[in-house]
């Protein structure tokens, strides 16, 4: 009986710390797109450009793509790019607070963006964070308001699951992380 009551402190604290670092990490940030990233990160943002992800969106418009549509089984003069079945793997930040919703309304969402693999920048990239005066941020503040601490496996499965994925297919992270990325370059300055 002592351990029960030892116990519940422990659970209720947990309790109390989920529901805000939901919140924190997933809600309440605005999405910027890429051209609020590329400014200071023209290098990542060249190489990224060069991904097939940048080009995500065009993938579904009609006359594009031809070739890997008839593959797929798509209608290659069909118009996806205001299909919910699809577009929401094909931009930034779909169905999440700020992020893509229209061509007219977030035509700087379209294609996948940094903010899908690195979190909403709303409020990472504001003064006292990830900025060109604070060059030496700590890590652990930024992530604390939506920067992904470390991009991987679980970032790609929100569209590269094949239980998802509208068509006969297969993600291998260990082979594929590294193909269809930007280039990585070493960080300068010390965010411990
Ligand atoms: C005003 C300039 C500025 C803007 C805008 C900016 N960044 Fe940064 N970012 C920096 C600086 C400075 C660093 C640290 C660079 C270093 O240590 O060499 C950095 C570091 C990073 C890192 C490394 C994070 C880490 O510490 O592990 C990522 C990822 C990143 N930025 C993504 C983004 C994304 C995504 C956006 C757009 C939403 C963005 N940045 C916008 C200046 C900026
Ligand atoms: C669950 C996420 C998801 C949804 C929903 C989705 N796609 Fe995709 N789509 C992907 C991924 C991931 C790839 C990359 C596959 C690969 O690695 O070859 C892709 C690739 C494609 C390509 C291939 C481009 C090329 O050059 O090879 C086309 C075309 C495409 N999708 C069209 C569509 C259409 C049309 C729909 C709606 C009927 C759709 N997608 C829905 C995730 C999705
Ligand atoms: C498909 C996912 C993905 C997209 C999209 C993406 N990144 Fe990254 N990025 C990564 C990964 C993985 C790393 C390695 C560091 C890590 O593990 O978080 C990284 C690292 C970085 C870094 C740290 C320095 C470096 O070069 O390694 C910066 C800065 C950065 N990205 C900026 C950007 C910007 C700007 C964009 C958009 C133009 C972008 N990224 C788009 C996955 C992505
Ligand atoms: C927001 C959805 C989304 C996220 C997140 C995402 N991807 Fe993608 N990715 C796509 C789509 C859609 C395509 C296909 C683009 C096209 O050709 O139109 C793609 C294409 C690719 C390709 C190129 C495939 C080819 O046929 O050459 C690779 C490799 C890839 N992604 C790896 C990753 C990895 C690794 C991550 C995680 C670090 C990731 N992606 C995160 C949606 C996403």
């Amino acid at each position: 009986m002592k351990r029960t009551a030892y116990l519940t402190p422990i659970v209720a604290l947990a309790l109390l710390l989920l529901p805000v670092q939901a919140v924190e990490s997933q809600e309440e940030h605005a999405f910027v797109g890429v051209q609020g990233c590329k400014k200071c990160h023209l290098k990542e943002w060249k190489s990224w450009q060069e991904t097939k992800m940048a080009e995500a969106f065009e993938s579904l418009k009609p006359g594009v793509d031809v070739e890997a549509k008839e593959k797929l089984g798509f209608d290659p003069q069909k118009d996806y790019s205001a299909d919910a079945e699809c577009v929401g793997c094909h931009v930034t930040g779909w169905e999440q607070p700020g992020g893509f919703t229209s061509t007219e309304e977030t035509p700087d969402l379209a294609g996948v963006g940094c903010e899908d693999c690195h979190g909403a920048g709303g409020t990472y990239i504001q003064d006292g964070y990830m900025t060109l005066k604070n060059k030496e941020y700590k890590r652990s503040e930024l992530v604390a308001v939506g920067l992904v601490e470390k991009v991987g496996v679980e970032q790609c499965m929100r569209c590269h699951d094949p239980e998802k994925v509208p068509f006969d297919y297969t993600f291998d992270y260990e082979s594929q992380k590294d193909q269809g990325m930007h280039e990585k370059f070493p960080l300068k300055y010390n965010h411990d």
